[in-house]
């Protein structure tokens, strides 16, 4: 059995220690151990999407990254992006006022995966709106309500 290790990483801009086995999926350790439950699981083996993360600005599926690969990593997760405890991210405001979200387990890694689509390209047309969004899976929308709320 191996021993547990320390990681030192940023989430959310806090510098945090982890504490845990080095193949323990970065998922459980953020839900778990730091307790940011935000991030969801659905299929657990990186074809949904509803565990996407920021490593270092980069889409990432948290359930197929195992926690020592993040030692010096800057991790961001749903609880990052609001602008400040009032003031939501607008994409997240976005979601809110177009009803893109439903029972909502999508919802933390659209938002991400919107984010992040945004930043590097801020006027997105409607093709790399569904390219920057084709590794989220939706059971709930249509998409329809979600690519309105990217476009707002
Ligand atoms: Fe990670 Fe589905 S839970 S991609
Ligand atoms: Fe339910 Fe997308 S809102 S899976």
């Amino acid at each position: 059995m191996p021993s547990k290790i320390e990681t030192r990483c940023k989430v959310n801009d806090q510098p945090r220690t982890l504490h845990a086995y080095p193949m323990e999926r970065l998922l459980d350790v953020l839900r778990e151990q730091l307790h940011l439950t935000g991030t969801k699981e659905g299929c657990g083996e990186g074809e949904c999407g509803a565990c996407t993360v920021l490593i270092d600005g980069k889409i990432v599926n948290s359930c197929l990254v195992p926690v020592a690969q993040v030692e010096g990593g800057e991790i961001k997760t749903i609880e990052g992006v609001a602008v400040s405890e009032s003031q939501l991210h607008a994409v997240q405001q976005a979601f809110i006022e177009c009803g893109g979200a439903q029972c909502g387990i999508c919802t933390p890694g659209m938002v991400i995966a919107a984010v992040s689509l945004l930043e590097k390209t801020p006027n997105p047309t409607e093709g790399e709106i569904r390219n920057g969004l084709a590794g989220n899976l939706c059971r709930c929308t249509g998409y329809m309500k979600i690519f309105e709320s990217v476009v707002r």
